[in-house]
């Protein structure tokens, strides 16, 4: 057993052991087969030596053969040991593209004020998308959105107001609906894009005045830009609304001191807004002495733009991954 020491695998205690121990060609078996050429008086003693040395050889061999796998199974312990405190591998995972989250946010915000979605069509009719909301043709404020015309009837939706009068046109009061899509302008800078999204919302129903309108759109502002942003409301002009309004909301990044952002003023213009003209209320067939009604408008873009400070809304459109990945847009 001298060689012993040199085994240091069980593979190779086991090649050993049989170079000793197989019944046909191991050394022990050999030995035995020498006892025809030992001397009959000697016999008996070298029969009992040579079983000695047999049982020592199984016993050491199955010792080594235990220590040898104990020790190869330490190894792979070892070898395969894990470290579940290592932090796990990186992963890109694709997002919504901020817009879709920002329209997403902004319909769970008012989706818990009691909101149901209506979903318009991006082709309206002269009727819907002006007239009905106090619009007529040759009317100044046509100018204020500049149309890209199908037919001299057919339109691209210039705003998701369209979409207030089919509301009010298939439904009686209390009413209150987000309607969010894509509107369509021949406009075209780095503030505005001859497309972008809109979110109209409108409630309709006894006693609303424009209280309840600052009351809801505070809430709104304060989820998007963070608690204790505040709004206030200056005189404007839409002809569908009377009194019209221009909702600013104090400088969510100065904290209304004064800064870049909010060009020095403390105040963010976030959108339009007032309370339902009584004709538009008319025009539907919605008795203007017994209700009154609010609306307003966000741009979706102009809100993801505010929120992430992107200063370009064709970056929104560009779809480039190097720009998207820069968007903070996880809370
Ligand atoms: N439709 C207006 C616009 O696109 C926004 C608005 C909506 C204003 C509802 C008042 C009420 O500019």
């Amino acid at each position: 057993m001298a060689n012993a020491e040199k085994l240091d695998n069980s593979k190779l205690v086991y090649e050993m052991r049989k170079s000793f121990l197989d019944n046909k060609t191991g050394k022990i078996s050999a030995l035995m087969k020498e006892m025809k050429n030992i001397p009959a008086e000697d016999r008996a003693d070298y029969g009992k030596s040579v079983n000695e040395l047999k049982q020592w050889a199984l016993e050491h061999f199955e010792e080594l053969d235990k220590k040898m796998k104990e020790k190869e199974l330490q190894l792979r312990y070892q070898a395969e040991k894990q470290d579940v405190t290592m932090p796990a591998k990186m992963r890109y995972e694709g997002n919504l593209h901020p817009v879709t989250q920002m329209r997403e946010t902004l319909i769970d915000i008012f989706a818990g004020m009691g909101f149901e979605i209506y979903e318009g069509t991006e082709i309206e009719n002269d009727y819907y998308n002006f007239t009905a909301l106090n619009t007529p043709k040759d009317h100044p404020a046509r100018d204020m959105q500049d149309t890209f015309y199908l037919s001299p009837e057919f339109l691209l939706r210039t705003q998701t107001s369209s979409g207030q009068i089919h509301v009010m046109e298939n439904s009686k009061p209390p009413i209150k609906i987000l309607s969010p899509g894509k509107v369509f302008r021949s406009d075209d800078d780095a503030t505005h894009s001859p497309m972008f999204s809109q979110m109209e919302g409108l409630v309709v129903d006894k006693d609303i005045t424009l209280c309840d309108l600052k009351g809801a759109l505070e809430l709104f502002v304060q989820k998007i830009y963070g608690e204790g942003t505040t709004t206030r409301l200056r005189p404007s002009y839409f002809p569908f609304t009377e009194p019209s309004v221009e909702v600013d909301c104090s400088c969510f990044a100065c904290k209304g001191k004064g800064c870049n952002l909010c060009k020095g003023t403390g105040w963010i213009e976030v959108l339009g807004a007032g309370m339902v003209n009584k004709k538009v209320l008319e025009n539907c067939g919605i008795d203007s002495d017994e209700y009154s009604g609010f609306a307003f408008g966000i741009g979706i873009e102009r809100t993801a733009m505010l929120k992430y400070g992107i200063n370009n809304i064709k970056l929104l459109f560009e779809s480039d991954l190097d720009v998207l990945k820069q968007i903070d847009h996880y809370e």
